[in-house]
């Protein structure tokens, strides 16, 4: 199906050397992990990502069960995790919390490099803080993040969309203008101006032609004051550039938004989050402040690289005879427990194939077990790159192999 794949390693290797790079990130954070279904009530994307947006207008993978319930795969991660925490009464109990999350996201998007159906994000939800302390954290965290997975041309573009004091003036200032040329906007800018301008600007179609001359937010006392300390405290961290046309495609941030970006293609944003001070609010749980992020796994190794993880070597083991199957069956079982990885135990074929599989298995040794090695008590190990052989006794042969390895 277009738009999904299948991963093998080695691409897979680097899905989980990124995942493990976060892992590590998110521990000395002190974020834990969070585990949230992967399908929700299709309502909840609507409140939460926003009815104006691409995403729940015509991205959303939604069907009715047999219930007659209408749900969605979720599209992004943040709708149901600020779900999660308001139905965990986490406010009452524990209100701050930093929610990290890996896992796959669909969204019904025309396919094309850098754009799946189903892609992976990783993503972390600060709940609880209006500090901009924690806006700075949660960069700073994904940068982290990419720069210990080795992601090294990106550039990081930040922005204030301000709040509900101060956007409001701005929202209708915007509207003002854009509606003196409202017949030239695309059917889909026509319909979302009164709603949200914002996405007027970010419009593949209009937004070049607007987003220069069109007016820039002005921020009030409070928003000024919060982005100015984001500012200084990422300061001589990151290296970032103000771009007060960073809309970004939801509904519900607040104040401080971001992008990380790798090249220069359509596809180019690694990974993106902000504020979203109103949102917990307005799916109805008490006032409580959040900002989060969440990377594109695809991209991110896109932009780095795919690199080739070095494996470790690995023994392919051989019986040549039923008597000896069991010895070595305990040994291709029994070296793993030493940290080696070890293969084999295809003991119904004959040498040949065993050999053949082992080549196609990429083992850089294989330890074969006939009944005159029985009879001896040791091993022969065969190694392909060289093509030598030697014995190695059956109480030496733990020792033996971690030496090759
Ligand atoms: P988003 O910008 O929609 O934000 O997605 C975040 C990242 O997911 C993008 O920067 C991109 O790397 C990746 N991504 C999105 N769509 C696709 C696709 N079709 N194929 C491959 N990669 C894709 C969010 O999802 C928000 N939940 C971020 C957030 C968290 N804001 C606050 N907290």
């Amino acid at each position: 199906m277009r738009g999904f794949r299948d991963i093998f390693a080695p691409q897979s290797d680097n899905f989980a050397e990124l995942e493990g790079a976060a892992r590590r990130v998110f521990a000395l954070a002190g974020a834990s992990e969070i585990r949230i279904p992967t399908v929700e009530l299709k309502e909840l994307f609507v409140k939460s990502t926003g009815d104006t947006t691409d995403i729940v207008q015509k991205e959303m993978y939604a069907f009715e069960d047999a219930g007659g319930r209408t749900l969605a795969l979720r599209p992004e991660g943040t709708p149901g995790v600020v779900r999660a925490y308001i139905e965990n009464n986490f406010a009452a109990n524990s209100p701050v919390q930093k929610l990290f999350y890996i896992g796959n996201m669909f969204r019904a998007e025309r396919p094309q490099a850098g754009r799946y159906r189903e892609f992976e994000q990783i993503g972390l939800e600060y709940i609880g803080s209006a500090a901009p302390a924690a806006d700075a954290e949660t960069i700073l965290i994904l940068k982290d993040i990419v720069a210990s997975f080795g992601v090294k041309n990106y550039s990081v573009k930040i922005n204030s969309l301000g709040c509900p004091e101060c956007r409001p003036a701005y929202k209708q200032e915007l509207i003002n203008y854009l509606k003196k040329d409202f017949d030239s906007l695309c059917d889909k800018c026509k319909e979302r101006l009164e709603r949200n301008p914002l996405r007027v600007l970010d419009c593949k179609i209009d937004g070049p032609r607007f987003v220069a001359s069109a007016p820039k937010q002005k921020l009030c006392g409070a928003c000024a004051e919060h982005f100015d300390e984001v500012k200084s405290l990422l300061d001589g961290r990151i290296e970032y550039a103000i771009d007060a046309n960073l809309v970004r495609g939801l509904d519900y941030y607040t104040r401080t938004v971001f992008e990380f970006q790798a090249g220069d293609g359509a596809q180019n944003a690694i990974a993106g989050g902000g504020r979203y001070d109103s949102l917990v609010k307005s799916m109805g749980g008490p006032q409580m402040p959040a900002v989060g992020f969440a990377m594109g796994v695809e991209r991110a190794i896109a932009a780095r690289g795919e690199v080739a993880a070095k494996p470790q070597k690995k023994i392919f083991v051989i019986s040549l005879d039923k008597t000896c199957n069991a010895k070595a069956f305990e040994v291709m079982y029994n070296l793993r427990a030493q940290g080696v990885i070890s293969d084999g135990g295809l003991f119904d074929k004959n040498l040949k194939a065993q050999l053949k599989a082992a080549d196609k298995a990429g083992a850089a040794f294989a330890l074969l077990l006939g009944t005159d090695e029985m009879t001896k008590k040791v091993f022969t190990l065969r190694d392909f790159k060289t093509g030598t052989q030697k014995e190695i006794k059956f109480e030496n042969i733990y020792t033996e192999v971690k030496t090759l390895i």
